[in-house]
């Protein structure tokens, strides 16, 4: 089978300069959800029609699967899919979906390459209780299809139909190429309508099956930012249902976003206005606290979350605590048992097993030990302005607060800092490190007075 997909419409309506199909919906341009459900299908060849100026579309996407067509100018739905028979071979069929139609789902799209089987055209239909806009199905007195009208074209009888065409079929390729060669632009729009088909089917004494599909919203098309926030919603409701499923506590479903993967293990618990990027896995009993963003995270059993925390490219071990309010960027792998309090930053560092960093620290390009405190305030000083070095911190050192270490630097194992030391130079084991000016108390000292 072979897939062509219409995606030459500007979406004028989106208001934007990205091109409609280049829209994210769940954090993913609105053809790449089309291209995973064709794909799904196995089908041999996705011809991609599309329009003036969406070269992006094919930068953003393009894939060795795909064959870009372009339809310039633009004549209707009938001409878009003729530009991509010199791709389609005679000898199978092909399926015709529409960019913008997100939520087309792969198991209702084989419903229907079944039902089209060898030699039938067969049309995905609903029936709507509002159906104005879309193309009406018309039917015999037996119940067999005989034409489909559009909105503009239809009769006041004809638009109380209630069963509407999607746009989605599935026709037998050499017949489409007859049938193609063979409709006019002569009607309200001035188009070449694909819907035309279905008339010239019916002369030839082809079968037409139709099959609806197993939700609505995978028909319905994006094209304002309104029906876009609808769709996301939809979506998002039907991935929550199916972790819920699997066991996943959401405290609140409607408040939840996946813009990625999201694998959770048993007796996983998501607050409130979480949002998940990229792939997050989430061991055993993991629990993330409301307000949180994870980006390509990975989190091992009984880790916690606490509320407002950033993580992004960092791995955790098991039974850590991270927040509330803590940012870890790409390159941070905690071990076990590992804790990282507020408005505390890592980057792209190695902290191991039971060791702290609770309050307030950035520690950036480091590698530290076992049962390390790292106190408040403390900062790895790793970048000059022009290069970043590395510290180490050796097990169980600590790290008083509001020490300041200028990397390449080390702490030896079991080394203590003394509050606000700047090391510059490395601290030997096991002893105690101070910079700091000497205290002094001056007997005597008045404060100034004021002048009058
Ligand atoms: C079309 C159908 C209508 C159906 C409706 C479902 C026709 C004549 N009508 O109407 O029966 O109920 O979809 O939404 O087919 N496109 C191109 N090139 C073109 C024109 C359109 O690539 O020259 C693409 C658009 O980007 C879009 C799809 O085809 O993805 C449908 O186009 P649209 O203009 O929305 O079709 P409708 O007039 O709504
Ligand atoms: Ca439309």
């Amino acid at each position: 089978m072979e897939v062509v997909i219409l995606a030459a419409g500007q979406g004028k309506r989106m208001r934007s300069v990205l091109p409609k199909v280049l829209q994210p919906l769940a954090g993913r341009p609105l053809l790449a959800h089309v291209l995973a459900s064709a794909r799904a299908l196995a089908a041999r060849r996705i011809c991609v029609v599309y329009g003036h100026g969406g070269e992006a579309v094919r930068t953003r996407l393009d894939a060795p699967d795909l064959v870009w067509v372009e339809q310039n100018p633009q004549l209707g739905t009938g001409h878009a899919v003729q530009q991509a028979l010199p791709h389609l071979s005679d000898a199978g069929r092909t399926l015709v979906l529409y960019g913008d139609v997100p939520l087309i789902g792969a198991s209702t799209l084989a419903r229907l390459v079944e039902a089209a089987g060898r030699d039938r055209l067969a049309l995905l239909t609903v029936e709507l209780d509002e159906p104005s806009g879309y193309g009406r199905i018309l039917r015999d007195a037996e119940g067999r299809v005989v034409r489909i009208v559009e909105e503009k074209d239809a009769t006041g009888q004809e638009r109380r139909v209630r069963e509407v065409n999607t746009g989605i079929l599935v026709a037998p390729t050499a017949r489409l190429r007859d049938w193609l060669a063979r409709i006019g632009n002569d009607n309200a729009q001035g188009e070449y309508y694909l819907t035309d088909i279905v008339g010239l089917a019916v002369e030839a004494g082809v079968e037409i099956a139709t099959v609806s599909p197993e939700t609505v919203a995978e028909t319905l098309g994006v094209n304002s930012k309104t029906q876009l926030a609808a769709l996301e919603r939809v979506y998002q409701a039907s991935i929550a249902r199916r972790l819920m499923d699997d066991g996943v506590t959401l405290i609140d479903p409607a408040r939840f976003d996946v813009r990625g993967e999201l694998v959770c293990g048993r007796d996983v618990e998501i607050d409130v206005n979480c949002v998940f990027e990229g792939r997050v896995e989430l061991g055993d009993g993991v629990v993330v606290g409301a307000h949180c963003v994870l980006c390509d995270v990975r989190i091992g059993a009984g880790s916690r979350v606490a509320p407002f925390s950033h993580l992004n490219g960092a791995v955790m071990g098991e039974a850590c605590v991270v927040g509330p309010y803590a940012r870890l960027r790409p390159g941070t792998a905690l071990g076990n048992g590992v804790h990282v309090g507020n408005f505390v930053e890592i980057k792209n560092s190695r902290i191991s097993d039971q060791s702290k960093a609770n309050h307030l620290a950035y520690v950036g390009d480091a590698d530290v030990g076992t049962r390390v405190n790292i106190g408040a305030g403390v900062i790895t000083c790793n970048y000059d302005g022009v290069n970043k070095y590395r510290t180490e911190i050796g097990d169980d050192a600590f790290i008083g607060s509001d020490a300041q270490l200028v990397a390449p630097v080390r702490v030896g194992r079991g080394a203590t800092l003394g509050a606000g030391t700047t090391l510059t130079r490395d601290a030997p084991p096991d002893q105690l490190t101070v910079s700091r000016a000497r205290q002094q108390s001056y007997a005597g000292w008045k404060r100034p007075e004021k002048k009058n």
